[in-house]
């Protein structure tokens, strides 16, 4: 694929945007990031590649316990799924063109007992989701800044899942159109070094 590089071994230095990685990655991962200027509406379609993407996700068992709840601006559904967010992410969502709320299944289907990993392997799910959004040019936004508790009521959601996120997708918009505080915070973040993160043989 054009610009993909050829060897992940190499220890390299290479900048996407703003962000310096110590080791040269395919440059889909530092490409990522979350904005919150948005503008326009997403189709149907569009949030479909997105969950095509997500279902190829690994996860226990196989046994996919991601579930995708979701909402198109302008249709019935969108003031329940908005009115659970907090205010600070109201300010910003309100030009988002649709909203999943990612819940996961508990148990495994095979045999009900409880999976360890549920949640670990709607995270894989949810990463596929953000990933292709950003190589098809949408903006992806996860948020905890909800009501879970209402969120569980509100979607009809039973006790047989654990509501995980709520992700904000949009068509890309103009940083000038958010309020001045969050102008601010407009701009792919840092990361932790790969020292702080990977410990051999366990924490000292
Ligand atoms: C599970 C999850 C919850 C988040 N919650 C919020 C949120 O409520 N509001 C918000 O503005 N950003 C939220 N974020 C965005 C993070 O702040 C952002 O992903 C993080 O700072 C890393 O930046 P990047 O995604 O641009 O690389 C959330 C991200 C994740 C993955």
């Amino acid at each position: 694929m054009k610009g993909r590089i050829k060897s992940v071994n190499a220890k390299m230095e290479h900048k996407i945007n703003n962000r310096k990685g110590e080791y040269k990655v395919d440059k889909l991962f530092p490409s990522r990031w979350s904005p919150r200027a948005m503008s326009g509406a997403v189709t149907k379609e569009e949030l479909m590649t997105l969950f095509e993407a997500a279902r190829w996700a690994p996860s226990s068992y196989n046994n996919q316990p991601w579930r995708f709840i979701y909402s198109l601006k302008g249709t019935k559904h969108w003031n329940k799924f908005f009115n659970l967010l907090g205010d600070f992410n109201k300010m910003w969502v309100k030009n988002a063109g649709a909203l999943i709320l990612i819940v996961s299944k508990k148990t495994f289907d095979h045999n009900g007992e409880l999976s360890i990993t549920h949640s670990f392997d709607a995270g894989a799910a949810w990463q596929n989701l953000a990933l292709q959004g950003s190589i098809t040019g949408l903006v992806v936004h996860g948020m905890q800044g909800f009501d879970y508790v209402k969120a569980k009521t509100e979607l009809n959601i039973s006790d047989e899942y654990d509501v995980e996120a709520i992700i904000a997708i949009g068509k890309p918009g103009k940083k000038e159109d958010l309020p001045k505080e969050i102008q601010e915070r407009e701009f792919p973040s840092d990361r932790k070094k790969i020292s702080e993160i990977a410990l051999e043989g366990g924490f000292k």
